[in-house]
């Protein structure tokens, strides 16, 4: 199999474990159970579960204790799209080639259904104490990751400053404050994942602060080529509304630092985050794909 086969390949097989774990719609809450699975079906490049399981692979995982994490995290992901999506957010229409969640079913629901997910990702994820393999120690480890990285200290932490940066005074956002926003935003949640799957596998802690780095390096490369598609692709390939930005106000990498300095601080943390990859003693060479192929993503 070439790259791009294989690639499709572990996406259809994440995507097959992320299925086995939604809710059945049913019961008087059933059209919340319905805006839920609308927006995790939707699709996405289930980036952040197959980073988590190659991670976990690297680090010679091989039971099915890394599911749950799996189905949490595309959980976790998918709630922060549908709520970064609202009104009183970025207010878009279109994630994932599909009207967002709060078009279809009204803003009551989506903010519900993006409640409910949260909240469901732990549900999920709490399921691997019960599971043949369990190892309570490690999973208890890898919640308090998931737990920190998805919350205020994490991505919701990063959300919170992304809007205020965009109400403040524009001189006031600073490379460094932006570079706080991706951090958090972004790379916060591929960190959970990557760290997770470590975890769970039974990394070093030096090995697990090693893939932090690593995955913040992929995380502010993924948020800065986000800004660059933002200006420079369609509704049609991405899947959502090019254009974002600039409606909100918002500063971004791009405007920052321009177009061509983006592509190559792209290339540049990228490229950091693979010599480390390379370093470990056991590599996983498709991971490192996975990554290369980040730089030049056109979604
Ligand atoms: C979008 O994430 C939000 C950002 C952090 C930039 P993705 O680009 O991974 O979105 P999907 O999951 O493929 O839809
Ligand atoms: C959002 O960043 C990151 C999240 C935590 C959802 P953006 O607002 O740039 O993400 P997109 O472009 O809407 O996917
Ligand atoms: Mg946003
Ligand atoms: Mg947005
Ligand atoms: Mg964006």
């Amino acid at each position: 199999m070439n790259f791009k086969e294989e690639l499709a390949y572990q996406v259809k097989e994440t995507e097959a474990v992320i299925m086995k774990y939604l809710p059945e719609e049913a019961g008087y809450q059933k059209l919340v159970l319905e805006a839920m699975n609308y927006s995790v079906c939707a699709g996405g490049k289930r980036l952040r579960p197959l980073l988590m399981r190659e991670t976990y692979r690297m680090f010679g995982g091989n039971t099915e204790v890394i599911e749950p994490f799996m189905a949490a995290i595309e959980m976790v992901h998918t709630y922060s799209l549908v709520h970064d999506d609202l009104p009183a957010m970025d207010n878009d229409e279109y994630r994932r080639g599909r009207k967002t969640t709060h078009v279809m079913y009204g803003e009551a629901m989506a903010i519900l259904a993006g409640d409910a997910l949260l909240n469901y990702a732990f549900e999920t994820a709490l399921k691997a104490f019960s599971m043949k393999d369990a190892k309570p120690l490690q999973i208890g480890q890898a919640l308090q990751v998931f737990a920190k990285k998805a919350g205020i200290f994490g991505m919701i932490g990063g959300q919170t400053a992304d809007i205020l940066a965009e109400e403040s005074n524009q001189d006031d956002v600073t490379e460094d404050l932006l570079l706080f926003i991706h951090e958090h935003k972004t790379a916060a949640l591929i960190q959970s994942a990557m760290m997770t799957g470590a975890i769970l596998a039974g990394a070093s802690e030096a090995d697990v602060k090693a893939v932090e780095k690593i995955a913040y390096n992929i995380g502010i490369a993924f948020q800065i080529q986000d800004d660059i598609l933002d200006v420079t692709s369609s509704l049609e390939v991405l899947g959502k509304p090019i254009g974002s930005d600039e409606k909100n106000n918002k500063k971004t990498y791009v405007t920052l630092n321009g177009l061509e300095q983006s592509r190559q601080d792209v290339e540049r943390i990228s490229k950091e985050a693979l010599s480390m990859l390379a370093s470990f003693a056991n590599r996983n060479l498709f991971l490192e794909q996975v990554v290369a192929d980040l730089i030049t993503r056109e979604k």
